[in-house]
């Protein structure tokens, strides 16, 4: 090759450079020339074939020309990397890509918030199976053998001996049968009923059961200043708790428990339907009888106990008119919760 066939295959490769309408094809350009198998390269190692007399001329041609090849690279590079707005692929008045946020099930919160407000009182977090036995979910709690509640009218029994639970509460049985008081526990969990499904009423739905058990006294005004702190933390502060009378199989004497209206702080409004409380758990003492099916002594330890619906709180706190919301699954609900 001579040197007027170097400076020519020059000015072919610094116009090409110039042609070249984007990033991929000055990479063409760029091995073509520079590659390992590229012109350049070949040229380099011919050298030996070049009379001697023109070699240093030679050298000094091919390392000027890679010089200004790659400067010619870089140059074009830079200048094709930013396109003109019309000549791009990328529209940026498209409206962008939506990733939908999660958000927590409201009976999910409804069941960390307790769980969180308990764990400040001392409260831990217990657990017990979907599918129950006789024993437990009705016998050690102290209800009659033909207790209505039994029926199978009531009751999804799956054998003669178990049930998908009714309530919480035998997990405070599987409880006070493994542990020795003290024992202060919740239990949160799916629950079933043949119910037929409505507005308030599900077949399945969530309870969550408290349990404080101990061989000091423990008194109604311990349950209530319990559920008057957990009523605080979890409607905000205007709400407070009464206890009604009432009767539980389990628990003597019993309560139902109302918090008073968290929207009009007992005034009467729409919420508690002009009442001014809202119902919301079953709670009372621990019957002696109880102790006596676990084992415990009666004469010895002391213990409250309460219940309450997970949808009921989820419903009433963030107003939800259908419990059948909680559990469709549509996303515009559940985002606007978020
Ligand atoms: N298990 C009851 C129910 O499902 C609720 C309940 C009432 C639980 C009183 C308790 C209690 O622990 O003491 O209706």
């Amino acid at each position: 090759m001579t040197l007027a066939e170097l400076d020519a295959q020059q000015a072919q490769s610094l116009s090409e450079v110039a042609a070249a309408a984007d990033a991929a094809a000055l990479e063409q350009v760029r091995i073509r020339y520079l590659g390992r198998n590229g012109l350049l390269p070949a040229i380099v190692k011919q050298m030996k074939d070049v009379p001697a007399a023109e070699r240093p001329e030679f050298g000094k041609g091919t390392n000027a020309w890679r010089a200004a090849l790659e400067a010619a690279l870089a140059d074009r590079l830079a200048s094709v990397g930013t396109v003109k707005k019309e000549e791009s692929a990328f529209d940026c008045t498209l409206p962008g890509r939506w990733s939908a946020p999660g958000a927590k099930h409201p009976v999910s919160r409804v069941i960390e918030e307790s769980a969180a407000i308990f764990a400040r009182l001392g409260f831990t977090v217990a657990d017990g199976p979907d599918i129950e036995n006789r024993f437990n979910n009705f016998t050690a709690l102290n209800t009659p053998a033909h207790h209505p509640s039994m029926d199978a009218s009531d009751t999804f029994w799956l054998t003669d001996d178990l049930l998908l639970r009714t309530q919480t509460s035998p997990v405070q049985i599987r409880m006070m049968t493994q542990y020795r008081p003290p024992v202060r526990i919740i239990t949160p969990g799916r629950t079933y009923r043949r119910d037929t499904t409505d507005a308030t009423h599900s077949a399945n739905f969530h309870q969550i059961e408290g349990l404080y058990v101990d061989t000091k006294p423990v008194s109604l005004a311990d349950l209530k200043s319990t559920l008057a702190y957990f009523a605080k933390e979890m409607m905000g502060s205007k709400a407070g708790v009464r206890f009604r009378p009432h009767f539980f199989p389990f628990t003597e004497p019993s309560v139902e428990v109302d918090f008073s209206c968290h929207v009009c702080a007992g005034k009467g409004c729409r919420v508690c339907k002009n009442s001014g409380w809202i119902e919301i758990a079953g709670a009372g003492m621990v019957d002696p009888r109880v102790f006596n099916f676990v084992g415990y002594d009666p004469e010895q330890v002391f213990g409250y106990a309460f219940g309450f619906g997970v949808e009921r709180i989820a419903m009433i706190k963030y107003g939800i008119p259908d419990i059948r919301w909680l559990y469709e699954n549509d996303t515009r609900f559940l985002s606007q919760l978020a």
